[in-house]
This record gives C-alpha cells, sequence and structure tokens, in this order.
C-alpha cells in the first residue's frame, strides 16, 4: 500500500472510488454533485491538499485537507479495504504537513446515525474528540476536534 499526494493523472481512479462511496455522504447524490466534486478533488491536488492510498496503482483511500483552515474536508476508503488502517495511514501522513500547533478539525455524522459509526469510532480513536453539534448540506452533524 502506498500513500502519497494525488496527481492530475489519478483523477479517474479518484472519482471511481469516489462514486463507490457516494452514498456515505450527503451532497453527492446527483451527478452534477459528483462532476462538481471533480473539480473540487483537482483544486485541492493542485495545492498538495490531496492525499491517496493505492494498492496495485487502483485508489482505495482518499482524503481532502484544508491546511489554511486546519480542517479534514473529505476521507473515505474503498469498501473492500476497510479495517487495514488506511484512514490512519493517511490522517498521519496529513499530519506530516499540518501546522503542530493547530487544532484539527472535521464533522462527520451525529451519533445515533448507523452511516456515522464507522467515521466517529475512527475519529476517536486517532484522538479527535466531539465538539459542537452543526449542520452541514441540510444534515446534522457533528463536529469532531484534534486537540494539539
Ligand atoms: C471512516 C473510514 C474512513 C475508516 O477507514 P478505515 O481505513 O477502515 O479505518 P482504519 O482501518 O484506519 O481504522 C482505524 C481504527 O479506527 C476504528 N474503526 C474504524 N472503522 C471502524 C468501525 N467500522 N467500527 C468500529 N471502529 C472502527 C478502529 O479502532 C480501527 O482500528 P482496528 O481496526 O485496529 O480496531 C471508512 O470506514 C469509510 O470510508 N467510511 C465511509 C465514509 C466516511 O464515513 N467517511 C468519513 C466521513 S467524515
Amino acid at each position: 500500500m502506498e500513500i502519497s499526494f494525488g496527481k492530475t493523472s489519478d483523477i479517474d481512479s479518484w472519482m471511481e472510488l469516489v462514486t463507490k462511496v457516494k452514498d456515505d455522504f450527503p451532497g453527492l447524490e446527483t451527478r452534477e454533485a459528483l462532476k462538481e466534486h471533480r473539480r473540487t478533488v483537482l483544486e485541492f491536488i493542485n495545492k498538495e491538499s490531496a492525499i491517496c492510498a493505492k494498492y496495485h496503482n487502483k485508489i482505495v483511500g482518499v482524503l481532502l485537507f484544508s491546511k489554511e483552515h486546519h480542517m479534514i474536508c473529505f476521507l473515505a476508503v474503498d469498501m473492500a479495504y476497510r479495517r487495514q488502517h488506511i484512514a490512519e495511514n493517511m490522517v498521519s501522513y496529513m499530519l506530516t504537513v499540518m501546522d503542530s500547533k493547530e487544532d484539527i478539525m472535521v464533522t462527520t455524522y451525529r451519533e445515533g446515525v448507523p452511516e456515522g459509526i464507522a467515521a466517529r469510532a475512527f475519529y476517536k480513536r486517532c484522538g479527535f474528540v466531539e465538539g459542537r453539534l452543526t449542520e452541514e448540506f441540510g444534515s446534522p452533524v457533528q463536529e469532531f476536534v484534534l486537540k494539539r
């Protein structure tokens, strides 16, 4: 398994993974939303804020983050490759390029939603603590914060 910054040439394989996991994310339901997401991924790739995990040249994990806002913006691992510490390795890779003095924030599903079980357990395991209850794309979410 190779963890690296994404390159423009990765975009098709990247979007194949996003299309597979799109039901886990509010806001990715339509073809137009996926097209918009593709443009977003290319922007993050251009500013070295897109990390991927590759297995035999196929993208099996992706992470978008913002250095300016100290945030994880998108994180997903292919269903067939989960519980192999791929997300954990991508987060560790991200931490090497983030300001070590700033807290890191992410929003995910609130407690009690089946889609949120993996993500909430994952962030807690990585040391994030529960934060404010907010909304995103009209859905209730909760912030998780990695205190530094
Ligand atoms: C959340 C997600 C990215 C985790 O990816 P992953 O590569 O499977 O996670 P890791 O293998 O690095 O998990 C590390 C640890 O987190 C915890 N964890 C991860 N998934 C879990 C689950 N489904 N249930 C309980 N604990 C879990 C475990 O402690 C795990 O260590 P262990 O397997 O040794 O027990 C993945 O499940 C996913 O893509 N889910 C759908 C999309 C999503 O929810 N993204 C985040 C939204 S903000």
